[in-house]
């Protein structure tokens, strides 16, 4: 009797292998993690906002909020506190509802309202401040585009209401570079792909090189206008908003290489500088 031969289990390539950390990474978590610090943000806002206008700002606007962290955490900070949040991405805003908002409980949640839209469109209560994070207004890249924004922000303001932008420059600013700095235990890292002197357009990305050495390369990517702060004092103005203000972000030396200085994510208010610097963070802050 001839025996049958047993079926061997044939493996599949790559079955039964570990998936990587960076198959298994969430970009979205990476992101904020990496780039966002809404509780010092929160707090400059509440404190500059109190200084300039001598009473406490209640209600907050998010202008391309993506994962909604800053509208969440400005309502984890007090319980009269409420925020709206725009967005024109419907999954990061998805993302936000289920690991921002749920997690912060219904009383945080209920006070935080989403909206799918663009933000030179989209209506709400007016709002005591509104803030444009992590420079995502430099996707407006022609004049009358980005002071039509401007314009928008303006009308969506209470009367005696404040709109803080946070943009970035510096000679580095306009490098073709890449940065890379540790967050825990991923490896963050900024990309200057490309810069163009005649239009001031930019292109970059963010990619994370985790632990085991795998990578998610150029999770994020963006396409933006890189605008002078004259500029934008000057667009603001147009646009509606009576003054204008800038607060440096101070540098101090770097705690790993003191020969280096870093910022130390405080901001003060400046006329002039008398020193270029390589590269900086500013907020432009402008008074309905
Ligand atoms: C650089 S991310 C900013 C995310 C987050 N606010 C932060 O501070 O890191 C830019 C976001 O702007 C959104 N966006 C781009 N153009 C927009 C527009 N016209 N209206 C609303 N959202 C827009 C994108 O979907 C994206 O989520």
């Amino acid at each position: 009797m001839s025996k049958k031969p047993r079926k061997r289990p044939v493996k599949r390539p790559g079955a039964g292998k570990r998936p990587s950390l960076a198959e298994r990474a969430d970009i979205h978590d990476l992101y904020q993690r990496s780039v966002q610090s809404p509780e010092a943000d929160c707090e400059f806002f509440a404190e500059t906002f109190a200084a300039l206008r001598g009473r406490p700002a209640l209600r907050l606007r998010e202008d391309f909020c993506g994962t909604a962290h800053m509208a969440t955490t400005w309502c984890k900070g007090h319980p009269e506190r409420s925020a709206v949040g725009v967005d024109l991405d419907a999954a990061t805003l998805e993302w936000g509802r289920v690991h921002n908002l749920a997690p912060a409980g219904p009383a945080v949640a209920s006070r935080v309202t989403l909206i799918h839209g663009d933000v030179r469109e989209a209506s709400a209560p007016l709002a005591d401040m509104t803030c444009a994070m992590n420079f995502s207004f430099c996707v407006f890249k022609a004049r009358a585009e980005l002071r039509a924004y401007f314009e928008a922000v303006r009308r969506g303001l209470r009367e005696d209401g404040v709109f803080l932008a946070e943009i970035y420059g510096g000679t580095e600013a306009i490098d073709v570079l890449e940065e890379e700095r540790e967050v825990g235990p991923h490896t963050y890292v900024w990309e200057q792909e490309r810069y163009d002197p005649i239009d001031h357009s930019t292109t970059c990305h963010i990619s994370f090189t985790m632990s085991d050495g795998s990578k998610i390369e150029r999770a994020f990517s963006y396409e933006w206008r890189l605008w002078s702060l004259p500029e934008l004092r000057e667009l603001l103005l147009e646009a509606g908003f009576r003054e204008v203000k800038i607060f440096w972000e101070e540098v101090g030396p770097d705690e790993d290489d003191p020969e280096m200085l870093r910022g130390t994510g405080t901001y003060v208010e400046l006329r002039s500088l008398d020193e270029n610097q390589e590269s900086w963070l500013a907020y432009v802050v402008a008074l309905a």
